[in-house]
């Protein structure tokens, strides 16, 4: 009697899974209609996704450092976590480049508004040379749907040098 109930519950999950997989496909297709379909960065990709203009060992190291650093508390698709985590998808913070190499180098607390939402957090530095906070931000720009461009070493010391 037992045993009967364990299989019962069994062939009843098997059921439900069965019906998870026989929908699957059709969400997977309404998920890459052209407004979803994956962003640069966004996937799992072991490569870097090739960028005009920027090298790809810049791509490759940035990649690395947001997978292995960033991606925990601003997600792998760069979104963030809503009221905790800022998203760098997309982020009208990026535009200003020098206030964005500034919170990478010296860390960011305090109040914040990224694309219309407040935040209150707190970033600590990036614990990188300049080469390597170049090529995280590089990478930055060039995934998550952002706009591109390029962050120098050169820039980022500059930042450094100037002081909080
Ligand atoms: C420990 C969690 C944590 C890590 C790791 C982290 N950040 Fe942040 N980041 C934050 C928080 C929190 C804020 C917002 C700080 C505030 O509210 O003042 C922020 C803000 C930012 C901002 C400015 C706001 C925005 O989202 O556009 C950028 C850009 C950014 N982080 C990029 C990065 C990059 C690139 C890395 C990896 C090198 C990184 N962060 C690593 C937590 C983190």
């Amino acid at each position: 009697m037992h045993s009967a109930g364990y299989l019962g519950a069994i062939a009843a999950l098997l059921l439900m899974l069965g019906c998870g997989e026989a929908q699957t496909p059709q969400k997977v297709a309404e998920r890459k209609a052209p407004s979803e379909a994956v962003q640069p960065g966004s996937a799992s990709a072991a490569e870097a996704p090739a960028v005009a203009g920027v090298p790809a060992a810049t791509m490759q190291r940035g990649k690395q450092i947001y997978e292995s650093y960033c991606k925990t508390c601003h997600q792998a698709n760069g979104q963030g976590i809503p009221g905790v985590y800022p998203p760098v998808a997309k982020a009208d913070y990026l535009q200003n480049k020098q206030q964005t190499i500034h919170a990478l180098v010296f860390g960011l607390s305090g109040p914040i508004t990224v694309n219309g939402k407040k935040y209150n957090g707190v970033m600590p530095p990036a614990p990188y040379n300049d080469e390597d906070i170049a090529a995280v931000l590089t990478y930055v720009y060039n995934s998550f749907g952002n706009p591109g461009g390029i962050v120098t070493a050169e820039e980022v010391a500059a930042v450094r040098k100037a002081g909080k």
